[in-house]
């Protein structure tokens, strides 16, 4: 189970069906997870015929694609992923974002750091100026939880341990509230720091290439401010 999010499907649909246009025809795709990545996996499946494969982002989106007759590769086979596709809980204007609200940040941010290219798919609801509002996901060791929290206290934050979930990697996720991140790549380095973090769901180091963000007059593209 996931952290609640306000739904908004037409526009998730629409920001999905405009990333069928970046699907590189006779390639390799990363898919992500999430109920934005489920529409673009939706659209994938009349376009199964004419891609490599799929390497998946979590087990849910695994299971997925093959129900759609995709194939799903292991990363570790794949010599070159052209384009990975993902939604995202949070989007600043530099096309940094918050990941994880469903749990699988550690796979998608191994997907997106691999893949050439990184597009992001997401309703207008996900932009903000300053990341944090939305809770900042942390997946740790679980040995580790209570340092990490006591740690994650230290930079400011309020950490929530998402109760009844494990990740498909058997650990736990930390919810950190409170935390207005004016510098995420600074943020994203000192959280990956600490000991018995696997993974922080900053993605600023490697942001997004583009977004594609759905709303009521259509689906706007983004690149990183200049
Ligand atoms: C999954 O772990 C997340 O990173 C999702 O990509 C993110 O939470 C967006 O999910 P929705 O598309 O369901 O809003």
């Amino acid at each position: 189970m996931g952290l609640f999010k306000p739904s908004n499907d037409a526009a998730k649909k629409a920001a999905a069906e405009a990333a069928l246009a970046y699907v590189p025809r006779g390639g390799v795709i990363g898919v992500g997870t999430g109920s934005t990545a489920n529409c673009f996996i939706d659209g994938l499946a009349d376009l199964r015929n004419q891609i490599a494969g799929a390497v998946a982002s979590s087990e849910a989106t695994a299971q997925r694609l093959r129900k759609v007759g995709i194939e799903v590769l292991d990363l570790n086979s794949v010599n070159e992923l052209l384009v990975y596709v993902d939604g995202a809980d949070e989007i600043n204007p530099d096309l940094h974002l918050i990941k994880g609200g469903g749990g699988a940040l550690t796979r998608e941010k191994i997907v997106a750091a691999v893949a050439r290219q990184f597009v992001c798919i997401a309703d207008d609801s996900k932009c903000v100026d300053i990341l944090g509002r939305f809770p900042l996901p942390v997946e740790v060791i679980p040995m580790a939880r209570a340092y990490v929290a006591r740690e994650l206290v230290r930079l400011g934050g309020s950490p929530d341990l998402r109760v009844g979930f494990t990740t498909d990697n058997g650990n736990c996720i930390l919810d950190v509230h409170g935390l207005e991140i004016l510098n995420p790549i600074e943020l994203e380095r000192e959280i990956n720091q600490i000991v018995g973090v696997v993974t922080v769901g900053l993605f600023a180091r490697r942001p997004a290439d583009v977004a594609l963000i759905g709303g009521p007059s259509g689906v706007r593209r983004l690149t990183p401010r200049p």
